[in-house]
Order: C-alpha cells, then structure tokens, then sequence
C-alpha cells in the first residue's frame, strides 16, 4: 500500500488488538467515520476477534498477518502501553499509517524515532490524545484570550479513577507504564496545551505500589517561563475526576470532563468573579470522532497533523522529565 490515496474509496484500516477502549470508543467511532472502513481486528484470543468482528462488521487476523495484508491502508494500536514501540514500528515498516494509542511509547527516544521513521515513509503518525480534539478546549482558550478572568495566574487538572481490578494491565510491570504514562500524560498535555510549549517540571512525587514498583498515583508541580505555575495530579487510587482549573488576577475558569467527556454530554463551564457567577453549557461534541476525522484528513491531503507530533515530542519529554525528578514513595 503506497502512502498516499485517492480520495474516493474508504480509507480501510486494522485494529491490534481487542482492547476495551477500542471497544467502547475507537471502533464505534471508525465505523461511524464515513470515509473510513474497519476491515479487521486481530487477537491473540480467536474467540475474542470473532465477537468485536461481529459487532463492528468486520473480519478477523493474527496480528503479523493484519499488518502484511494488502487490504489494510492504516492501524490503529491500541495495545498496553509498553507494546506500543514495537508494533508502532512494525505497522510503520509494513507501510501502513498509524493512529496509536496515547502514550505513544514510553520514552522520548522511541517516540522521536517512530515520529522520523513515519515522516521519512510518508506516512501518519498520530498520538490519540483525544481531548484537545473535543470543542470544550477550544471554548475555554477563547474565553481565556478574550480576558474573562484576566491573566492566567495558575493551571491546575486532575485525572484521578478508582482502583481497578487486579487483572487490569495497568497492575503489571511487563506492559503497562503505570499511572504516569496512563493517566498523568493528561494533566500534562493539557498544561502545555493551554499553557504553551515553554513548560518545565519542576518537582513531583510519584507513588509506587509495594511489590511491582508501578506508579499508582502522582503529584507535579510545573512552571512556564513567564512564571505561570500548574499543578497537576493523576492516579488509580482516587474517585473518578477529571478536570482542568484556570485561576487568573481577576477570577477562576473551570471545566469539569475534561478529559473523557462521552459524545452526548453538553460541558459546563463555570466562571468566578467577584460579585459574578457563571455557568456556560457548551454544545456536545465527539473527540474520538474528531481524532478519526483528523487522521483521515492527514492521511488523505499529506497535509501532515498540524503541530500533534511536536506535542508528542514535548509530552514525552515532560513525562521523562517527571521521573527524573520525581521523590518516589513506594506503599
Ligand atoms: N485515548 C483514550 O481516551 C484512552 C482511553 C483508555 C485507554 N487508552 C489507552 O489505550 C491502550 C489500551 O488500554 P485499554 O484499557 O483498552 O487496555 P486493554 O483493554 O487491556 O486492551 C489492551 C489489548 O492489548 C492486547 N494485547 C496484546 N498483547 C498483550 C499483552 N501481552 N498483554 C495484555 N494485552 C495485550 C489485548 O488484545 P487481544 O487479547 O485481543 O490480543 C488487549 O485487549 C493503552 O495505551 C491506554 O493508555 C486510551
């Protein structure tokens, strides 16, 4: 399969693995894309393809052999993290396009490497950080631009979920990054989304779980040059919170669903002054149809993802960043 397409026929890709959010938000949204086409999931579990192959339509494939197919235009990865690195490549060297599971890979070399092998080869290479895709962060850069709580000050966000089972892979060393990497990468990039690519970490502390040594939860304090400080916070030990505060010298901006607000739910900002409160209800949109939409756009124009690369770049090395730094307490 060349690099490039015709814009006619359906832009046909293949999915790597049966994984849960592939299931509730990837598949549904490349079925629904209408230039897009699933054409085959792979598993190591037969009976496990069959079931996401009936749902969404589509056939089934070994992994080695979805990627050496001529029927398959782009992958999209949703395998644990620390696997990333390895089939991001493989797709990229078996010339498809990828749109990979955010973290990209665990560390900047690798995600350096991957972002030159794909712009060498002509082809896509997104990192599927959905939320800077969905209308609500568009909304709030805007009020921020137009002074409505005057000068950013601080940036705090969280994204915090409940223990999860021991079975999930995000308790086992051999796959899963940890929170860092799965759920701190998004307090991260929201901070250098809204506050600019000039952020530095300047302290954090991580907490370790006894036995595996995986971060399960974490702390970072981050700074831009012009001082604007950012507080962010992540975990899997905590209820369920995600959210992205802007204090500024004349009043607070706060949106909560920062991160994985579902397609139907109408955000609500709310703005504090003194004297003054407010709460503005944007419309719904849908970041994972919105991610589908911009990789088939990148993939069809060659026009490339806009500044998304330089952004994975820089999320990588803030996270490296982070365990440089970090006090690590191990419970
Ligand atoms: N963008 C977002 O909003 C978002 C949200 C949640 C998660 N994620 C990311 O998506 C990725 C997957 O997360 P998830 O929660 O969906 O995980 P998951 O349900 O555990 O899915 C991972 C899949 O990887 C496959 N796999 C292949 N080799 C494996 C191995 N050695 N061990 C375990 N699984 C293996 C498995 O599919 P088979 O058994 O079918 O081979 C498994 O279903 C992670 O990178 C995570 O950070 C992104």
């Amino acid at each position: 399969m060349e690099a490039s397409h015709t814009t006619e026929r359906p832009l046909r890709c293949g999915v790597l693995g049966c994984a849960d959010i592939a299931w509730r938000r990837m598949l549904p949204a490349l079925a629904a894309a209408p230039g897009v086409e699933p054409v085959a999931v792979a598993s190591r579990d037969p009976a496990r393809a069959e079931r996401f192959a009936a749902a969404f339509g589509c056939g089934t494939a070994g992994y080695e052999e979805l990627l050496a197919s001529s029927g398959i235009d782009a992958v999209y990865v949703p395998l644990p993290p620390l696997l990333h690195a390895e089939w991001v490549e493989r797709a990229l060297r078996a010339g498809k396009h990828v749109l990979a599971e955010k973290p990209l890979t665990h560390d900047p070399e690798h995600t350096g490497h991957l972002l030159r092998l794909a712009a060498e080869r002509g082809l896509v290479l997104l990192e599927n950080v959905a939320f800077p895709h969905h209308d609500q962060h568009a909304s709030v850069r805007k009020m921020l631009a137009d002074g409505v709580i005057g000068e950013v000050r601080d940036f705090a966000a969280a994204f915090t979920i409940p223990p999860l089972p021991e079975d999930n892979m995000r308790h086992r060393p051999d796959v899963s990054g940890g929170a860092l990497l799965d759920m701190g990468l998004y307090p991260v990039r929201a901070a250098l989304h809204h506050l600019g690519p000039d952020l530095r970490v300047l302290h954090a502390v991580l907490r370790l779980r006894a036995g595996t040594g995986l971060v399960v939860a974490g702390r970072i304090l981050a700074c831009t040059a012009a001082g604007v400080t950012a507080d962010l916070s992540f975990g899997m030990e905590h209820s369920y919170r995600t959210s992205c505060e802007f204090a500024g010298s004349t009043g607070r901006l706060t949106l909560d669903r920062a991160f994985t607000p579902p397609p139907d739910h109408r955000p609500v900002l709310r703005v504090e002054r003194q004297d003054h409160r407010e709460e503005i209800t944007l419309r719904a949109d849908d970041q994972f149809a919105n991610v589908v939409r911009a990789f088939e756009r990148a993939v069809r124009t060659g026009s490339g993802t806009g500044d998304a690369s330089e952004s994975s770049l820089r999320l990588a090395r803030l996270l490296a960043d982070v365990e440089q730094k970090a006090v690590l307490i191990t419970r």
